[in-house]
């Protein structure tokens, strides 16, 4: 068969060295630029219909563009993660090699739905999830695999508590019969908990939520009452939904005592510990995890606080063998029941078949930089959040919502001459203003119906410096607004 001209270009090796090396020369150039220029701007200042029709235009256009000139508009147009002023969400600037590892997974792109079609990454995946739950102290039944992000491995624990203690054999006879089932979930939980328990058919009745302290911890000595009501109204309590921490101000729920009562009415214990799960990695702040190996299942996302690019979450079960219960599946063209063997068969125990090599990225960091590296990060990041907060209590116009315990700091301005009742609104327009300013990104919440900026300092070149050139544009903008 003769080769086309396109395939013959699409495959060359020739034109993928050149290419390659051009790239990654541009790459080493942007993240000298962005890492350490504080004038750059974080947020490029574009309109979203101005891209799409720029980018339609481009499509409609049959003329071939260069490689390199589609590589510099992909990084005009981009939020820059590496940029010191970055402080908004909870995505990992990531570390450069695990870049390098994306592109070797791309290109060898074994599939990982069974051994036979991805062996050294269905390996890999096995030892990273592995060295994980032993840097977190779980059992030695501990099993696991790595999912497409954190929200899907949220599903697949709640998955887990419901085949193991839902009293019915979920996944061959539904979960028609009986009681509706439900799980306590704290107010403060990421929505993609919400989000499961509703694919799962629980509906809003299926979510109890648990009300919070001032620091919005879950609250242990109201687990019992709520417990006992939800059960008297006729509702089957199967799990409970902790946090460490939470997405919303960076609080991590009483782990100890929440486990403590889980045991004791057997109901499963769910730790979402996606960002700050990586804190038990860190010698000063493991602390804040104290009890998290003791859960039934957790998830902690690599893209967050592991300085991995998205995705790769971590779902932990410390009885390992709910992971091979909870999606049996019968595929004969893939799982055919002589190969059965489930660590070997990753497609087997996750809702995803193809996936991609997701551990590659990891072992990369691990091996060629050393695990190390996440004691620092995150020692680091929340050691600034720390001082940052202490920079805030001494500032008297501004308001420090929680008192941090992660590299999330939510707080904000409130300067004598905007009346209390409209700090909110004057909040979010200051930031409206500064974001579209383009040298800081910083996102809002809202905390006991208040709205507050936010911060989350993921990236390690930000300094106290940084922070303190972010509170003066905080009272730039708020004077603007205040005078509009
Ligand atoms: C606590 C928590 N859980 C789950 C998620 C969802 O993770 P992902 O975006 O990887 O689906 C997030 C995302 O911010 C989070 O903060």
């Amino acid at each position: 068969m003769v080769m086309t001209d396109l395939l013959e270009q699409a495959f060359s090796s020739e034109v993928f060295r050149r290419q390659g090396h051009q790239l990654v020369d541009r790459l080493a150039d942007y993240l000298q630029q962005i890492v350490r220029r504080p004038e750059t701007l974080v947020m490029p200042g574009y309109e979203p219909e101005e891209l799409l029709r720029e980018w339609r235009q481009l499509l409609a256009d049959p003329t071939p563009v260069p490689f390199t000139e589609l590589v510099e508009k992909l990084l005009q147009q981009s939020i820059h993660l590496h940029h010191p002023r970055n402080c908004g969400h909870q995505v990992a600037p990531p570390a450069p090699i695990t870049a390098l590892a994306e592109l070797i997974s791309a290109l060898l792109n074994n599939s990982m739905a069974i051994y036979e079609v991805g062996p050294a990454g269905t390996a890999i995946e096995k030892a990273v999830l592995g060295w994980l739950a032993q840097r977190l102290g779980m059992a030695a039944g501990t099993d696991g695999i790595l999912t497409s992000g954190g929200s899907l491995g949220n599903l697949t624990g709640l998955l887990a508590a419901r085949q193991e203690r839902g009293g019915c054999d979920a996944w061959e006879e539904g979960a028609h019969e009986g009681l509706p089932m439900a799980v306590m979930v704290s107010e403060e939980s990421h929505y993609s908990v919400a989000r499961a328990l509703k694919i799962m058919g629980f509906g809003s009745q299926g979510l109890i939520k648990l009300p919070v302290n001032e620091r919005l911890q879950v609250r242990p000595e109201l687990l019992d009452p709520i417990l006992q009501a939800a059960r008297a109204k006729g509702q089957r309590v199967i799990a409970i939904v902790a946090n460490a921490c939470s997405t919303s101000t960076g609080t991590y729920d009483p782990l100890p005592e929440i486990g403590e009562f889980a045991k004791k009415n057997d109901l499963w214990l769910h730790v979402d510990a996606a960002h700050g799960g990586a804190a038990g990695l860190s010698p000063k702040y493991r602390h804040l995890v104290q009890g998290l190996a003791e859960a039934d299942s957790l998830v902690i996302d690599f893209h967050k606080m592991m300085l991995c690019p998205a995705l790769a979450t971590a779902v932990l079960f410390s009885e390992g063998g709910a992971l091979n219960r909870i999606f049996a599946q019968k595929a004969n063209y893939l799982l055919p029941e002589q190969v059965q063997i489930p660590w070997q068969n990753i497609a087997q125990n996750t809702v995803e078949c193809t996936k991609k090599m997701m551990g590659l990225k990891i072992m990369m960091l691990l091996k060629t930089v050393g695990e190390g590296i996440f004691a620092e990060y995150i020692t680091h990041s929340y050691d600034l959040a720390n001082d940052f907060a202490a920079v805030l209590k001494a500032e008297p116009d501004f308001k420090l919502a929680v008192e941090p315990q992660a590299n999330i700091i939510c707080f904000r301005h409130q300067p004598g001459q905007v009346p209390a009742g409209q700090w909110g609104r004057y909040n979010a327009e200051l930031r409206r203003r500064l974001i579209a300013h383009g040298r800081f990104y910083i996102v809002q919440t809202v905390i006991a119906h208040e709205t507050y900026l936010r911060i989350t300092l993921m990236n390690p070149f930000t300094d106290l410096d940084d922070l303190g050139e972010l509170l003066a544009e905080i009272r730039c903008f708020g004077l603007q607004v205040s005078q509009a």
